[in-house]
């Protein structure tokens, strides 16, 4: 925060938001859909924390997870419309707002360690991307980590080939339908809200997800293997409806992107921790049987899903992906 800014709140917050009291605070909706035992569930009320102690009361922030207040194909219209304020959606899940060049993050094995995508997310190429929302009246604020995906069905998969003719869960993405088509697997769009039933019931018979996710979704009870595959990365666009941002009193705006960028160093600090701690309550769950892949397995897994990356020939996408590749190294 700026001293001079920060002195004036300090002394007198009441004067910095007028229109706002304890007793008749600024509400933020913040929806989302995973379990709050997750890397964004905690960041989220991890920023609800701050931004509440920063302004004193003067702003209540109100986080609806699990999809209570909206599902995934329903977020992004509430956040228009204004009636959320905040999502942070996986970057695979904004092609409905025209923004696909966010799939490109879904490409397999584009990076090797959440280094390398911060180095994307935090440089130009990031902020390119969340400046394209601002015409669809959404301001991107950050990017959080959940982690890497690991690979999960009712038989072993140990190379790409055993995903031959399966059902696979996946995030309605165009890069993660020709990842799973790469493989011989027919790729399933379900919300995340039913991907347990999607498992339990055969509609799918098997999905991708870090496993923060899988062990808070409970799929270790539908899910018999899993397979510390590491293929591919999910990551998150925390973002905010523009008309609200732009109409707040400057000070508020500063309070909350203060509130937010602790939250998002919260959200990264915490994200591998999170899903290695998860991944030990699956392997203890004796549920599901994990799986690690031997080198030569790996190399048969970069190998056969590599060829994606090609399948994405348009010049925006050829651009994007040359900028990633020298923005890794
Ligand atoms: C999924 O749909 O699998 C994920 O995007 C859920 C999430 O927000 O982590």
């Amino acid at each position: 925060l700026s001293s001079t800014f920060a002195a004036s709140w300090l002394a007198a917050p009441q004067a910095c938001a007028a229109q706002y009291s304890v007793t008749s605070p600024l509400i933020v909706k913040f929806s989302h859909v995973v379990a709050e035992d997750t890397p964004k569930g905690k960041a989220a009320l991890f920023f609800k924390t701050r931004l509440e102690s920063l302004s004193r009361g003067l702003i209540r922030v109100e986080v609806y997870p699990n999809s209570q207040l909206y599902r995934d194909r329903e977020e992004l219209e509430a956040l228009q419309l204004g009636a959320v304020q905040i999502l942070a959606p996986s970057l695979a899940k904004f092609a409905p707002l025209g923004v696909r060049e966010f799939e490109i993050f879904d490409l397999p094995f584009l990076f090797d360690d959440a280094a390398q995508m911060h180095a994307v997310t935090s440089g130009d190429i990031g902020k390119s991307l969340l400046k394209k929302l601002e015409s669809r009246g959404i301001k991107g604020l950050a990017y959080w980590d959940n982690g890497f995906k690991q690979m999960s069905a009712n038989k072993p998969l140990r190379l790409p080939d055993d995903l031959r003719g399966l059902k696979m869960r996946i995030q309605p993405s165009r890069v993660l339908d020709a990842q799973m088509r790469a493989v011989g697997a027919t790729p399933q769009v379900t919300a995340f809200s039913e991907v347990y039933q999607t498992l339990q019931t055969g509609l799918a018979d098997g999905t991708e997800n870090p496993a923060s996710n899988f062990w808070t979704q409970r799929l270790h009870e539908v899910q018999k293997y899993l397979t510390l595959s590491d293929h591919g990365y999910l990551g998150y666009a925390v973002i905010v409806n523009r008309k609200f941002w732009e109409g707040l009193d400057r000070d508020i705006r500063l309070i909350m992107q203060q509130a937010m960028d602790d939250a998002t160093r919260f959200a990264n600090e915490i994200a591998r921790k999170e899903n290695d701690e998860a991944l030990l309550k699956i392997k203890a769950a004796g549920k599901t049987q994990v799986l690690s892949l031997s080198a030569n397995e790996r190399a048969a897994w970069r190998l056969s899903m590599m060829r994606v990356h090609q399948l994405f020939t348009s010049s925006q996408d050829r651009d994007l992906i040359r900028a990633i590749y020298g923005q890794t190294g």
